[in-house]
């Protein structure tokens, strides 16, 4: 398969590259921007694949501090059917090139961050190079995303500009004789006017990559290699009910003897209304035969008993988690040799600026805690990952290939500890099923209204105070419920989504009508940062 590798030197964004690319069909890596290239094309060589072009990424360093991350230099030797390899430096990538190849790259009196206008310099165009490699195609001007503090200030011998920021600093570079362009601007962020355009013709143009990804594959890769890998084994998955999990327990499902496959499934009483029920169901819809939902509700709420700080909350939940898993597995009775799977992702895996692989004992366990079970069978080489390839978008695609309840696959993501940092101060039975019930309302109508999916995330939060109201004639004394909606791209900065005011008073009014604890219903205003998006 076609495959561009991605050198990655630290920026935010160098995911983004690695996504986008493979949404146009062509499968790409992300590597440490170090990395030995033979050795990485070896590997690249034992999967079928064949390397087709390079980026180097952006990054937060300055190409001229000593010590700075550097490439490989074979990478400026490599050739591909006899001609110069294609490189794409974005940002520091180009810099990079440009000092590695003896040009000149110093600071900016200022940052130029933000949309910048990019214009092709007239006469050049795109620029054929003068071996007729193809241009890069883009329009000749338009809105580009910029974020350096740094620019080139000499090109290396053999490039020309052929694009210009409006600030008037270098934007694009081409090479005279080799099919190797920079970019100062970032084509993979979606402010940046026709980015994916300028990272087709890359891949297209430039590389000639043919298209090769898609999820119909990665199930015939995962198809063949996993019961090799496995054996006659047994294979354990802890199951949480989110999108990750349950498909990779589809996976599991459609890829071994589902004879092999046990699916565990702990119901810790913090879980949403019907929400073991579906779970159960879905599993079994696709196939499990090894089904076990352990019903722990009664041991959590216990151990819960008394507590009102989060982390205190937080560490009981983790901690009996374990305790739980641990028992419960030993209580299966599965031989030593049994393999315990996980819905690692590929973006778990990278750690910016250390590409793949990097980033010290991964751990995405059920209720995310560093569980001496995942610990002990990583140690003996027992860990399967069957997403730890894949996008976030590119597991709900598998999800619904592998028929994946639609539900399920579009839900909004929900905290180990579930509703116990959803419940403010001491949680109860009776504070879930109240908060259960409200979250629920809240949930559906956001459904009906079409709004779900234009939502990063939604929830109901059980507030500790209770106020005064009126019912009928008698006053009343009801719990406070706060909803919460946030838009977002990976949780780690949120906006408040901007309700219709209707919409929120309709609903207010069918969580107070429904629910007869509740006596109050607020909006959550806050963004994070400063407000973080769960409320403990
Ligand atoms: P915060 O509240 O930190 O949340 O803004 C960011 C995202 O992470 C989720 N979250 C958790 N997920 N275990 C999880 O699996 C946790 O302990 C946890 N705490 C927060 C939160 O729901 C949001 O999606």
């Amino acid at each position: 398969m076609d495959t561009i590798l991605i050198l990655d030197f630290g920026s935010q964004t160098t995911q983004l590259i690695g996504r986008r690319i493979r949404d146009m069909g062509v499968y790409t890596e992300i590597l440490p921007g170090d990395s030995a290239i033979d050795e990485a094309l070896q590997k690249q060589a034992e999967k079928g694949h064949k390397v087709k072009g390079l980026i180097l990424s952006g990054g937060p360093e300055s190409v001229y501090v000593p010590g700075s991350p550097a490439p490989d230099k074979k990478i400026y030797g490599l050739e591909i059917e006899g001609k110069p390899m294609p490189l794409l430096g974005i940002c520091y990538g180009i810099q990079r090139m440009t000092q590695d190849l003896g040009g000149k790259v110093e600071a900016l009196p200022e940052r130029e961050y933000g949309r910048k206008k990019v214009i092709l310099m007239s006469g050049i165009g795109a620029y054929v190079g003068a071996n007729n490699y193809s241009p890069l195609h883009m329009p000749p001007d338009f809105t580009a995303w910029m974020s350096h503090g740094d620019t080139i200030t000499a090109l290396a011998p053999g490039f020309i500009q052929t694009g210009t920021s409006e600030t008037g600093y270098p934007a694009i570079l081409a090479h005279e004789s080799k099919p190797w362009f920079g970019l100062q601007f970032h084509p993979e962020v979606t402010h940046c006017e026709h980015g994916d355009e300028i990272l087709a013709s890359f891949a297209f143009d430039l590389c000639h990559a043919e298209k090769g990804w898609d999820m119909e594959h990665y199930i015939a890769e995962i198809r063949s290699s996993l019961p090799q890998q496995v054996g006659a084994s047994p294979v354990l998955l802890l199951i949480s009910g989110g999108v990750d999990s349950t498909v990779a327990g589809a996976l599991l499902l459609k890829a071994l003897d589902p004879g092999l496959v046990h699916l565990m499934y702990v119901d810790n009483g913090l879980m949403r209304k019907n929400e073991t029920m579906q779970v159960e169901e879905s599993l079994k819809r696709l196939g499990a035969k090894h089904l076990h939902i352990i019903h722990a509700e009664d041991e959590f709420l216990s151990a819960l008993k008394g507590l009102s700080e989060p982390e205190d909350k937080r560490k009981t939940i983790g901690d009996l988690f374990i305790k739980v898993q641990e028992r419960e597995v030993a209580r299966l009775g599965l031989p030593d040799t049994y393999y315990l799977a996980q819905g690692t992702l590929y973006t778990d895996l990278i750690e910016s600026g250390k590409g793949v692989g990097k980033k010290a004992h991964v751990i995405k366990t059920h209720h995310n805690v560093a569980s001496p079970l995942v610990a002990a069978k990583r140690d003996a080489g027992r860990i399967i990952e069957p997403l730890a390839g894949l996008y976030k978008d590119e597991v709900r695609r598998l999800g619904r290939l592998l028929n994946v309840a639609e539900d399920v696959v579009r839900r909004h993501p929900f905290p180990g500890p579930g509703l116990g940092v959803r419940i403010l101060g001491e949680v109860t039975k009776e504070k879930c099923d109240i908060l259960r019930e409200a979250d629920a309302i809240y949930i559906d109508e956001l459904k009906k209204r079409n709004l779900y999916d234009a939502i990063w995330q939604a929830f109901a939060v059980l507030t500790p105070v209770r106020t005064v109201g009126v019912a009928g004639d008698i006053r009343k004394y009801g719990w406070t419920v706060a909803l919460r909606a946030v838009t977002s791209s990976d949780g780690m900065t949120a906006d408040v989504y901007p309700f219709n005011m209707q919409d929120l008073l309709e609903i207010s009014t069918l969580i107070t009508n429904a629910v007869p604890e509740v006596g109050r219903v607020v909006y959550d205003i806050s963004s994070k940062p400063p407000a973080t998006i769960e409320w403990e």
